[in-house]
């Protein structure tokens, strides 16, 4: 069964409509990649299903349950941006710890997922570092690890390769899929390469 269905789905930014009957189905557990130069609208698909912008027209199901108007904090989906948007005053730690904090978990369940994620990603060690002292490759693993701490059943990427070098790119793509497959997660992953 699909785990997402968007069904003619029209959305945007005002009057200037980006997404115009719009449809796609996410089976549960794939990665589905959509590609596309800059510009045709993929973060505003992203945006669309997080719950950031409202849909004009048209349906989205989440399991199989009408999602259209459920407000984004109620939706739970995972979030990485482009620009890995980390919290520069907190250390590594304390950004992958942010969500599980605002949920109220256990303070050792919460330590025990952290460590846990960090070492997952590779960041074993990097807990007292503030993001301005990392390299981007080493962000956007800290962006990955804040997001799936939180196991989300969705994941959305919006092309979050796209400030690593060449070879950092092809490494960190290994990575997502296996962490993605590891854990069972459906993701929608938007990318212009
Ligand atoms: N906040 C906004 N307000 C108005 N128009 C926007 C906004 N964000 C994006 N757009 C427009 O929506 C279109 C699709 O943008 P976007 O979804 O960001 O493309 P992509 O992520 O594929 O590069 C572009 O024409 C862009 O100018
Ligand atoms: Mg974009």
């Amino acid at each position: 069964m699909a785990l997402i269905e968007l069904k003619n789905v029209s959305a945007g930014y005002g009057k200037n409509i980006i997404l115009r009957d719009f449809c796609i189905s996410i089976e549960e557990g794939k990665l589905v990649s959509l590609l596309g130069s800059s510009g045709c609208g993929k973060t505003t698909t992203l945006r669309t299903i997080a719950g950031f912008i409202d849909v004009k027209a048209g349906q989205f199901l989440y399991d199989g349950k009408d999602y259209t108007h459920v407000p984004i904090h109620k939706r739970g989906f995972g979030y990485v941006f482009q620009s890995y948007a980390l919290f520069p005053h907190l250390n590594v730690y304390e950004n992958v710890a942010f969500g599980l904090k605002r949920q109220k978990t256990d303070k050792k369940e919460l330590d025990t997922r952290v460590l846990d994620m960090l070492e997952r990603v590779g960041l074993k060690g990097f807990e007292k570092r503030l993001p301005a002292e990392m390299s981007g490759g080493q962000r956007q693993r800290v962006a990955l690890a804040r997001a799936l701490v939180l196991k989300p059943r969705l994941l959305l990427l919006d092309e979050p390769l796209s400030n690593l070098d060449a070879k950092l790119r092809v490494e960190m793509r290994v990575e997502i899929r296996r962490l993605q497959q590891e854990m069972g997660i459906t993701a929608v992953y938007v990318t212009h390469d």
